[in-house]
């Protein structure tokens, strides 16, 4: 099965943005984790991110013929973004959403996703572990 894995913006700043909250490692250092844990789970994955709302939501279009699965962490998105609920909403694909962070010990606007009503689980502190936990309920979801 074939996984789309989305991180929204900023998290290409990984390693060097806010380290105490997201800690130090890298976005290619959690692609490389999403890549081993998703070759012993089987599945697929095709790793993104993007800092533009509108190149996320056409990705999360395509992946109708591409994908049978999202993992998505749509980062400040999370908060503000109606186009990319109702992206996901339309492929009709069983999405998993991650955050790096605990978004509900942070600020009073990190506590609600838009994304969380079209999500089959949300994920959220427990850093890029957070990704392989996500991956492991995808592979079980798609089986
Ligand atoms: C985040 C949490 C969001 O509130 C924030 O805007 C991010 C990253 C996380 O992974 O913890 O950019 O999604």
């Amino acid at each position: 099965k074939r996984v789309l894995v989305l991180n929204g913006p900023n998290l290409n700043l990984l390693g060097t943005r806010e380290p105490e909250t997201y800690g130090a490692g890298t976005l290619a250092d959690i692609e490389t984790l999403c890549r081993a844990a998703a070759a012993d789970l089987g599945l697929a994955i095709e790793f993104r991110q993007s800092n533009h709302e509108g190149e996320l939501v056409s990705w999360i279009q395509e992946a109708r013929e591409t994908a049978d699965g999202i993992l998505i962490n749509p980062a400040a998105y999370s908060h503000t973004s109606l186009a990319i609920h109702d992206a996901l909403r339309a492929v009709a694909l069983p999405v998993a959403e991650v955050h790096l962070s605990n978004i509900h010990q942070r600020e009073a606007f990190r506590h609600h996703s838009y994304v969380s009503s079209v999500a089959f689980g949300v994920i959220c502190g427990f850093g890029p572990l957070g990704y392989k936990l996500a991956l492991m309920a995808l592979a079980e979801k798609l089986t």
